[in-house]
C-alpha cells in the first residue's frame, strides 16, 4: 500500500506470515534520530496483557536505515499458520477475508495476509520518526484510549489535561476510567468475545496555518492515514459528531484577548478551521470496531462447498485492539501533520538555529559513510576481478571519464571544484584498496 502527502511519499509491505514487514519512505527532513527513543516507542505497540492481547508477541526490533530513503525491517518471527487450517475457504465475518476473496479469488486467509494488525509496525517505525522529527520544532503528538464499550474515560472535551498528554508514554489509558475498561475487556474475553473503543489523540504547539482549503485539508490529510490503520470506522475532529446536536452558539469558539494575545477560548472545532491549524490544540477522535476475529460460534460459508458453516475462531486474537492500537494512532497523525507542516513552508529551521543545522550535517555524514562502503565494497569487488583477468589497478581514462561525471552532478558550479578534490582522494583511497 502507497501514501502521497505533498513532501512524503511512503509505502508499507509485507503480509502477517511473511519473513519480514517494512517500510520505504522519502521527504522526510535529515535529522538525527534517537533509534533508543525509536524502540521504545516500538514497544508500547507490542502485545503485553495477557486477558485482552494476542499471545503473539514479537521481537519488533526494526533495522532502520535512513537516508534519502528511510526505510525500516522488521522481522516476523512469531508465525504459526496451523491455527488457520481449519479456516480454508471460510471467511471470518466482518474481517478482510470475503473482501480480498472478492478481489483475487484467494482462499487461504492466513493471518490476515496484508489486512493484518501486524502491518502497523512498520507504521510506527515511520511514525515514530515523525514524532521525533516533530518534538524537535515543539510538537507533540499525544493519545490514549478514552472507551472501551460502554466504560467512557477522559475526554478531551471536557478539557485537555496534562494526564491525557502523557497518559500514551505511562500506559495507555486515560486518566480515569480505566478499570471499568479493563473490566470490559475481561468481561468480553470471558465471554469469548471482543469489544471496540475510542483512542482520542492532541497535538499540542503546532503553529497556525498548517494545513490547506480544499483537498489540502488537514483534516483530510489526518483522516486518511488514521483508516490505514484496520478496524478504524470513524475519525472526528473536536466535538465531531457531537455538533449536529448543538447550537451554533454552542458549537462557535469564541475570540479572546489575553495579555494583548488573540485566543480562542474553546476547542469544539478541535483546532481546525477551513482545513487550516488555528493555533490551538489539534484534537481527534478515532473509533475502532471490536476484533473481528471472536471465539464464539459466528454464521459464516464455506466458499468452495458453496455451503452456510458455523466458525468458532482459534488461533491468537486480542479481545480488544484498541490499548495497542495508541502508539499506532499517534504515528499516523505524526506522519500526516508533518508532511502538512512540510508543505507549509513553517518546518525550515531558522538560519541561526545551529543544533539543527549540525544535527542535518551528521544525518548527512551518516549517509555519506554507508555509500561510501558500498563504493568499497564494489572497489575490492573489482580489485578481485582485475587480479584474475592479470589487469592494473590504475586505469587513467576512467578516472578522468569519473571526475567529469561528478563535476557535471554538482548542482552550483562553485561545488564542482571541491568535489572533484573529494573524489581525487576517494578514488587514491580506492586504489589502496584494489591493490
Ligand atoms: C494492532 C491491531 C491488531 C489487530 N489484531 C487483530 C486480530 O488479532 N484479529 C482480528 O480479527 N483483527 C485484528 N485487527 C483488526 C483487523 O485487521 C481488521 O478489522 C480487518 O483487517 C478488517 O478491516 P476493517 O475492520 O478496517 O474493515 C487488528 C488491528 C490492529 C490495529
Amino acid at each position: 500500500m502507497k501514501w502521497k502527502g505533498d513532501s512524503i511519499s511512503f509505502e508499507v509491505y509485507g503480509t502477517s506470515h511473511a519473513p519480514e514487514v517494512g517500510v520505504r519512505a522519502t521527504g522526510l527532513p535529515k535529522v538525527a534520530l534517537d533509534e533508543e527513543a525509536l524502540s521504545r516507542f516500538m514497544e508500547r505497540r507490542k502485545a503485553k496483557n495477557a486477558v485482552y492481547s494476542t499471545k503473539r508477541v514479537e521481537a519488533d526490533a526494526p533495522e532502520i536505515e535512513i537516508g534519502e530513503i528511510f526505510s525500516a525491517v522488521i522481522k516476523n518471527s512469531n508465525v504459526r499458520s496451523g491455527d488457520y487450517s481449519d479456516l480454508y475457504g471460510v471467511p471470518r465475518p466482518s474481517h478482510a477475508d470475503y473482501a480480498a476473496y472478492l478481489s483475487d479469488g484467494r482462499l487461504d486467509f492466513t493471518g490476515g495476509g496484508e489486512f493484518s494488525g501486524r502491518l502497523t509496525a512498520p507504521l510506527c517505525a515511520l511514525g515514530g520518526a515523525a514524532k521525533q522529527i516533530l518534538r524537535e520544532k515543539g510538537i507533540a503528538v499525544s493519545a490514549w484510549v478514552s472507551a472501551i464499550g460502554n466504560a467512557v474515560g477522559a475526554n478531551y472535551r471536557a478539557g485537555l489535561t496534562e494526564e491525557m498528554l502523557s497518559a500514551g508514554e505511562k500506559g495507555v489509558w486515560a486518566p480515569v476510567g480505566e478499570e471499568e475498561m479493563l473490566s470490559e475487556i475481561e468481561r468480553a474475553a470471558a465471554e469469548k468475545d471482543s469489544v471496540g473503543g475510542e483512542v482520542q489523540c492532541a497535538v499540542t504547539g503546532l503553529p497556525g496555518a498548517v494545513g490547506g482549503g480544499s483537498f489540502g485539508s488537514l483534516e483530510g490529510k489526518i483522516s486518511s492515514l488514521c483508516y490505514l490503520i484496520p478496524a478504524v470506522k470513524g475519525v472526528s475532529f473536536g466535538a465531531g459528531f457531537a455538533l449536529p446536536r448543538m447550537r451554533g452558539s454552542q458549537a462557535n469558539d469564541p475570540f479572546a484577548i489575553e495579555n494583548g494575545a488573540i485566543k480562542i477560548v474553546k476547542n469544539d472545532a478541535g483546532g481546525i478551521n477551513g482545513g487550516l491549524s488555528n493555533g490551538n490544540p489539534l484534537t481527534l477522535s478515532v473509533a475502532f470496531r471490536p476484533t473481528p476475529s471472536i471465539g464464539k460460534e459466528q454464521r459464516s460459508v464455506d466458499l468452495v462447498k458453496k455451503v452456510e458453516r458455523a466458525i468458532e475462531i482459534k488461533g491468537r486474537h486480542d479481545a480488544c485492539i484498541v490499548p495497542r492500537a495508541v502508539p499506532v494512532v499517534e504515528a499516523a497523525v505524526a506522519i500526516a501533520v508533518l508532511d502538512a507542516l512540510l508543505e507549509s513552508g513553517k518546518f525550515k529551521s531558522a538560519p541561526n538555529d545551529l543544533e539543527t543545522l549540525r544535527a542535518e550535517i551528521d544525518q548527512t555524514d551518516k549517509e555519506i559513510c554507508r555509500l561510501l562502503s558500498a563504493r568499497y565494497k564494489v572497489v575490492r569487488e573489482i580489485g578481485e576481478v582485475k587480479k584474475q583477468k592479470g589487469l592494473p589497478v590504475l586505469n587513467e581514462g576512467r578516472e578522468k571519464a569519473v571526475l567529469e561525471k561528478v563535476r557535471a552532478r554538482a548542482s552550483r558550479a562553485d561545488e564542482a571544484d571541491a568535489f572533484a578534490e573529494v573524489y581525487k582522494t576517494i578514488m587514491a583511497e580506492a586504489k589502496k584498496l584494489e591493490k
